[in-house]
């Protein structure tokens, strides 16, 4: 798998510390409070497994899937809901953790039909955001890092379904998918 990869653009250490640091600010935001924390499958799944054993405090977990027509580098505007909620979350204060936000229409849609379930708060948080592709306003609450616009994968992120289980996140070698 890793012949496959161009360039590692962040590191296992690197990813590491964003957790750490991550952890840390959701710990102090959330303090007397318990967050439920969603993560968007699949990709989230990776990163929402690792932020979480680095928040010492209470929070509960669930998660969501969309789907969106696109051709697998760009989510159309129409994004669905395929998995909702298993929770009620009315009143409660909920973290979306996504893999990486691109255009932002997943967010907007998430964030539209959370807002619509009576949280008492919504915010996000973000392992990766390509900034310079949204099309959509978004306000992010926790942001990894920063990237460019290239396609990734690992660490949750696929191509084909596939490279989500690399430790890393990579560069794909355009021959990769040019072929
Ligand atoms: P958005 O709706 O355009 O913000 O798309 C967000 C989703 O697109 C992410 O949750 C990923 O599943 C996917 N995505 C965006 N950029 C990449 C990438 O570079 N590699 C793999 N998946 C990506
Ligand atoms: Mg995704």
């Amino acid at each position: 798998m890793d012949d496959d990869i161009l360039k590692v653009l962040v590191s296992q250490e690197e990813i590491k510390q964003i957790n750490h640091r991550l952890g840390q600010q959701i710990k102090e935001d959330y303090a007397g409070k318990v967050p439920i924390m969603i993560g968007i499958l699949k990709g989230a799944s990776v990163f929402l497994s690792d932020l979480i054993r680095e928040i010492d405090g209470y929070l509960e977990i669930d998660f969501m899937q969309t789907s969106s027509y696109g051709d697998g580098f760009e989510s159309s505007g129409e994004v669905k809901v395929t998995k909702d909620l298993d929770a009620d979350v009315t009143g409660r204060d909920i973290i979306i953790v996504e893999d990486i936000i691109d255009s932002g229409h997943t967010l907007k849609k998430l964030i539209e039909v959370l807002e619509a379930k009576n949280a008492n708060s919504v915010k996000i948080c973000t392992l990766l955001d390509k900034e310079e592709r949204r099309e959509v306003d978004i306000d992010v609450d926790y942001i990894g890092t920063r990237v460019e616009n290239e396609f990734l994968v690992g660490y949750g992120l696929e191509y084909l379904g596939k490279y989500r289980n690399l430790p890393y996140v990579g560069v794909l070698k355009p021959e990769i998918y040019q072929n």
